[in-house]
């Protein structure tokens, strides 16, 4: 009989605990897939969580002295962060010569092409499948499947939260407070939101589809990341209106040595298939050369679909299947800087709330002119002369630092009673 390939597993949590089920529940399949034993052999947390099986597996309280000194072929790390514990785990892994399988999207986009080296310095694997997308096997696809093509755009909506929020706003026209305590009742918002609300998840999962697609180290850009606080809606009822919904994208383009990698709400029509991906679903659209467009659409995160791509990677590995992390060795990776929003070009949905007199929207236009931003569409459905109304511009298309321009002018504009709304629009 052959030996069973040992793995030792960091932090019992959400992933971690769906991972260890999956693990004893398709043992068997798992067994057959890759023609020998898949074995559990170590685990670590701080707490022995209640519930799960934990019998005749060794327990270490120092997850890394687990993955430096445990018995594993590869090491499992679940515990999250971007900079602590968890960079120390799979650092003392592949030091040990283990393998290493990750969902930790925090760390990849800080460390992502630091732990690469290592591993290939080391001679193992890394496999980080959970950390983008979640179920969906968007890594595998891209380094793998599209392996022929030179990728020039990459977007999608990553994640679950903010799509479950903007779901509700649009089919319930719940306000973004209203929607965002619903989905912390039901456990797809964390108490403190902020990361996944502010666009700061999807920004470090599409700095890592960006290194895989386009060949070039994880380059988190935190300066191209906006959230979604700020979508009323009122937004969601002139989007609907005009022939579109609004979704947080994230967005990534590479033309040359410039990467344009962006992360914030957006206008897309109504018509496009990412447009009706709807509550905690994930979809990914990755455009190729030869391929053109792949759409990949699943549950972008949860305990079981996590799980799922994690032990993916676990059956890759102990099969002897591994590519190169990020799809090219790491000296050849090509060092390109995300590029600033500034050189974003599209067009713009703008909302002001005006008081409503004569000339408004005259001097409006003027402003937009000057700016070098002109104007499409003008929609104003409540007339309430002296009142505040608002006013709903969509722009052709125009160059970011013309648009930015154009908002500081207007935003001082005496009429508007409020700060200008701008969401970019994306045509796919
Ligand atoms: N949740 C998802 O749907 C999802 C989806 C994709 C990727 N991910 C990523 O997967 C990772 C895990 O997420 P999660 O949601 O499973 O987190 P979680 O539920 O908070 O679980 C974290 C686990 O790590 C343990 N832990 C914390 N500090 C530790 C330490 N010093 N040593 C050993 N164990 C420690 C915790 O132990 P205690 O419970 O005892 O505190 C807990 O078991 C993160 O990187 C996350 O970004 C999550």
């Amino acid at each position: 009989m052959s030996t069973p390939f040992k793995v030792a597993l960091a932090g019992l949590g959400t992933v971690g605990g769906g991972t260890v089920r999956l693990l004893q529940q398709q043992a068997e399949l798992i067994e057959k897939r890759v023609g020998r034993r898949v074995e559990l052999v170590a685990v670590s947390a701080l707490e022995k969580p209640p519930g799960l099986d934990l019998s005749g597996i060794r327990w270490f309280k120092d997850a890394v002295a687990m993955a430096a000194e445990s018995d594993a072929d590869l090491v499992i790390e679940l515990i999250g962060g971007a900079h602590g514990v968890a960079l120390k785990v799979c650092e003392a892994a592949i030091n040990a010569g283990k393998h290493l399988v990750t969902a930790n999207k925090a760390m990849l986009a800080y460390h992502g092409a630091d732990l690469a080296a290592l591993a290939e310095a080391k001679g193992v694997a890394l496999g980080f499948e959970a950390s983008v997308a979640g179920g969906i096997p968007v890594i595998k696809a891209l380094r793998e499947g599209l392996a022929a093509n030179r990728i020039s755009e990459i977007h999608g909506i990553l994640n679950g939260t903010c799509n479950y929020i903007l779901s509700r706003m649009h089919k319930d026209e719940m306000e973004f407070g209203a929607a965002l305590a619903e989905a912390q009742g039901l456990g797809y918002a964390e108490a403190d939101p902020s990361t996944d609300i502010d666009g700061i998840d999807a920004a470090h999962k599409i700095s890592i589809l960006a290194s895989v697609g386009f060949g070039c180290p994880v380059r988190f850009a935190p300066a191209n990341v906006e959230g979604i606080r700020h979508v009323s809606a009122l937004d969601m009822k002139y989007a609907e209106l005009l022939g579109y919904r609004i979704k947080l994208l994230g967005i990534a383009r590479r033309s040359g040595d410039v990467l344009e990698q962006r992360v914030h709400p957006a206008l897309v029509p109504k018509g496009a298939p990412i447009a009706n991906v709807e509550g905690v679903f994930n979809a990914v659209t990755i455009v190729g050369d030869f391929v053109d467009k792949v759409m990949l659409v699943g549950r972008g995160a949860g305990s079981a679909p996590t799980a799922s791509a994690v032990v993916a990677d676990v059956i890759d590995i102990a099969s002897g299947r591994s590519a190169s992390p990020f799809g090219v060795k790491v000296a050849v990776l090509d060092l390109v800087e995300p590029a600033p929003l500034s050189v974003r070009h599209g067009a713009y949905y703008l909302r002001l709330m005006v008081r409503d007199q004569v000339g408004v929207l005259a001097s409006v236009a003027k402003a937009l002119s000057d700016s070098g931003v002109s104007i499409a569409k003008v929609f104003q459905d409540e007339r309430s002369p002296g009142e505040k109304v608002p006013v709903v511009l969509i722009t052709h298309e125009s160059d970011e630092a013309a648009m930015q321009k154009a908002l500081k002018i207007v935003g001082a504009h005496p009429a508007l009673l409020e700060p200008p709304r701008m969401i970019r629009i994306e045509q796919f």
